[in-house]
């Protein structure tokens, strides 16, 4: 084995690292799979440097152990509720390379890109991806991939993504103290679209909800690009919150409940179901029918569903997405979350997305809370297969999402 790639997923429940290889002959295979509990951030975002220091260390030498190596760099995902999204524009004119050749070469293409992205962002935010939606070329629209047409104006639809410059500085510096540098970044819900949405679902049209612990993650992709990103304040610790307070139970005894015996769709739930809580101070355990357990999940899974529903309206409400809508993230395991997601968006396309098998001795990572990680690793793979190509300027444009933290961190810190 040579060549190890490592995702670093440091979310507000869970902090995961996941170490791939790349055997000679170009397969990756997950060699390391190491977690911790996460105890220093909120709702995505870093609020204790030194628990996050600790978490990131654990996790990432939980891998090492698994995988025999030892590990230097990583891709971090990014995250929180700072993040923001926005579709934008530019145009230019095609330069070519002579009077009469107006062929669009990769230098136009940076160009038109440069031109798209000069929106006006406050001071303390920064764009962290590019990605274009299409390209069109003189009147031609719908352009993919306008190198060598002929043309003379060229324009580009893009979607920014921008982010708080101090949360993911405060997010890199928790990884360089656990001793890893940081090589790129990525948005987590780009991040989960790369191991659980399909080629097909991407052109079709489809919505990714990454449910976590502090945050919901969405992320619509049309026409293979993504057209909206948003990242709600809410997550599967809300739904724990419920529990405790009108069971009147401690938050570890109600996540524990909630992990062992949850459900948000109450025709799932048999009538002679029941659960015991146990006691507090004294007082002796019940056993409750399992349905009201369910009563409390519920509304609390219906809302965050109808928020993403609400938020997304907007946009999708002219569009004709013919994929589904990928549920993934922690919150993602609660049964019933297909049957009430396929209720409130009215559709029977609602899938769970997991993370495909990438051999390797784990299948811990099949599971929908990975997506994040896997992703990470995934595209790390996909640019170190780009780098083995003859790699074109231009290819940059076809794999954008990656962000580059040097240079970046140059013009910040
Ligand atoms: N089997 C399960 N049933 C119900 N909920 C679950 C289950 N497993 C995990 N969860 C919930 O999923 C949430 C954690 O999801 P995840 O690990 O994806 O979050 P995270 O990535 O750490 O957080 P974030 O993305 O918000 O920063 C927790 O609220 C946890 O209770
Ligand atoms: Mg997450």
């Amino acid at each position: 084995m040579s060549d190890a790639i490592v995702g670093l997923d440091i979310g507000t429940s869970r902090i995961r690292a996941v170490i791939g290889e790349i055997s000679e002959n170009g397969v990756l295979q997950i060699t390391g799979v190491g977690t911790s509990p996460s105890n220093g951030l909120r709702k995505g975002v870093v609020v204790n440097i030194e628990n996050t220091v600790r978490a990131v260390s654990q996790a990432v030498e939980a891998a090492e152990m698994m995988s025999g190596i030892e590990v230097s760099r990583c891709m971090i995902g990014i995250g929180g509720t700072h993040i923001d999204g926005l579709n934008s524009r530019g145009v230019v004119a095609v330069t070519g390379k002579g009077r009469d050749n107006r062929e669009i070469g990769n230098n136009d293409i940076h160009r038109v890109i440069d031109a798209a992205k000069a929106v006006v962002i406050p001071m303390d935010r920064q764009v962290l991806h590019v990605i274009p939606q299409s390209y069109i070329v003189d009147e031609q629209r719908g352009v993919k991939d306008p190198r060598n047409m002929i043309g003379v104006r060229l324009e580009a639809e893009v979607h920014i993504i921008t982010g708080s410059v101090t949360s993911v500085q405060n997010m890199v510096n928790c990884v360089n103290r656990a001793s890893l540098e940081v090589d790129a970044y990525m948005l987590h819900s780009l991040a989960s679209v790369q191991s659980v949405m399909t080629e097909e679902e991407k052109e079709l049209g489809s919505i990714l909800i990454d449910i976590g612990g502090g945050t919901t993650d969405v992320l619509v992709m049309a026409d293979g690009a993504p057209l909206l990103t948003a990242v709600l304040p809410v997550g599967g610790i809300q739904v724990t919150g419920d529990l405790s307070i009108v069971k009147g139970i401690s938050v570890e005894t109600a996540e524990r409940i909630k992990l062992d015996t949850g459900c948000c769709w109450m025709p799932l739930i048999e009538e002679n179901e029941e659960v015991i809580l146990p006691g507090v101070g004294g007082r002796p355990p019940v056993v409750i029918p399992r349905l009201e357990i369910c009563e409390i999940i519920q509304p609390r899974m219906e809302e965050i569903l109808t928020m993403i529903r609400d938020k997304i309206a907007p946009v999708t409400k002219n569009l004709q997405l013919s994929g589904n809508v990928i549920l993934t993230g922690g919150g993602a395991l609660i049964p019933g979350v297909v049957e009430l997601a396929a209720e409130v968006f009215n559709t029977q396309a609602v899938r769970i997305g997991i993370p495909a098998n990438l051999g390797g001795l784990t299948g811990e990572y099949r599971s929908p809370d990975y997506a994040t990680v896997i992703g990470l690793v995934l595209s790390l793979w996909e640019q170190h297969k780009n780098e083995f190509k003859d790699g074109t300027p231009a290819e940059k444009f076809e794999k954008p999402v990656l962000g580059r933290i040097k240079g970046w961190l140059k013009e910040f810190f």
